[in-house]
């Protein structure tokens, strides 16, 4: 392992405690996809610049990365990439397209594609350390989230092309070319573990793993087609120290398997309570959510009562508010603030 750069002195902040299951002075709050989307600020300074662009441009990430620690007070910021990036920066040839998300000019479906996974190296993603680097320096002691896209969900982009509803040829290439289905999610968990590495050593202190689209399996499928590379990226990003959060959407039935996966954090989508998803994922982890993202666009007052629905099932140490998935793109940015200030008030001790 090579030595962490300039390591964030976070360990006090709240975000970080919670993460531990440490006592904290109000219980933490960010919001998945916080940075872009809706924010006025951000509109302004993507103008003229493709999403994949403005990833590459540090100072441009950086920026975005803060608008909403700016704005909304949240306890952490998370880096502004996308989980396609690595993809891009070994040369897999892909666009982000607007309303629609990722889509794969020629998908990996043979053992001949697989060829063209090769390792990330922290060469090809210079542009993150640079940002992260510039982005520690600037949050003090806001810890800066650094994230990656789980092996299943990049599998499912890199199958399908794009974005998916039922990804059947996903599913049709892991039941029936269970080798090579190994063999890409292996290939991806390298990926996405060096993608986390470089942040990690850039100085983030904490990552995410987004299994967007792992809900989509059964429990048992889970356990045998796509936790062993899941267990992969935990296991080799595990010594680092920094707090690991696993996230994923409709994942009410894997929760448990999520968190024997080896995270620290298991996220929650809205579906589950978080008192019957303690239960799920069992002892020794703390959770993340999970109001439901569209509840934002009700008034305050039906907002503040569904945000104290969530408080009143969350675990007495070990939580961090977040919504149960990604901030919708029309939400308003005023509704974001209010609802950090209104479960830092409730929670304050
Ligand atoms: O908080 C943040 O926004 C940080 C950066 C971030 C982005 N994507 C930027 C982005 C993060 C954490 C992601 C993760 C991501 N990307 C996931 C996992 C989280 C989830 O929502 O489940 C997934 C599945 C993707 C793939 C992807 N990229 C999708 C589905 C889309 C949305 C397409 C759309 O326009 O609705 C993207 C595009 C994307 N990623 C945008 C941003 C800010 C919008 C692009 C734009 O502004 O043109």
């Amino acid at each position: 392992m090579r030595c962490v750069s300039a390591p964030q002195q976070t360990a006090a902040s709240p975000f970080i405690r919670a993460c531990r299951r440490e006592p904290v002075p109000h219980t933490p709050v960010w919001f998945m996809r916080q940075a872009g989307r809706s924010l006025p600020e951000y509109l302004k300074l993507r103008e003229g610049v493709a999403m994949l662009d403005s990833c590459t441009r540090p100072d441009m990430a950086a920026e975005i990365t803060l608008q909403p620690v700016r704005r909304h007070r949240v306890d952490a910021a998370v880096y502004f990439s996308d989980i396609v990036v690595p993809l891009m920066a070994i040369g897999i040839d892909l666009d982000i397209k607007p309303g629609v998300g990722p889509v794969i000019a020629d998908p990996i479906r043979t053992r001949a594609d697989l060829a063209r996974l090769r390792p990330l190296e922290p060469d090809d993603v210079g542009y993150v350390t640079e940002a992260v680097g510039l982005l520690t320096a600037e949050l003090g002691s806001t810890p800066l989230i650094g994230f990656a896209g789980a092996p299943f969900t990049l599998a499912s982009y890199l199958i399908e092309g794009g974005p998916s509803r039922n990804h059947e040829r996903t599913k049709a290439l892991m039941y029936g070319e269970p080798e090579l289905w190994r063999e890409l999610v292996d290939r991806l968990a390298d990926i996405t573990t060096a993608f986390l590495k470089v942040q990690i050593e850039a100085g983030a202190g904490a990552v995410q793993l987004f299994d967007s689209w792992a809900g989509a399996l059964a429990p048992a499928d889970y356990r045998r087609y796509v936790m062993p590379a899941s267990v992969k990226v935990f296991d080799a990003v595990k010594d680092y120290g920094v707090p690991r959060i696993h996230f994923g959407v409709g994942t009410g039935e894997l929760l448990g398997l999520m968190g024997e996966a080896g995270a620290d954090v298991v996220g929650v989508d809205w579906r589950v309570p978080l008192d019957e998803a303690g239960r799920r994922v069992g002892p020794g982890k703390a959770l993340q959510g999970n109001l439901d993202p569209a509840v934002l666009f009700a008034p305050t007052a039906a907002v503040e009562e569904k945000t104290r629905e969530v408080l009143a099932t969350a675990p007495e140490t070990g939580h961090i508010f977040n919504l149960g998935h990604g901030v919708l793109p029309t939400t308003d940015p005023d509704a974001l603030t209010r609802l950090v200030d209104f479960v830092h008030r409730t929670t304050e001790v």
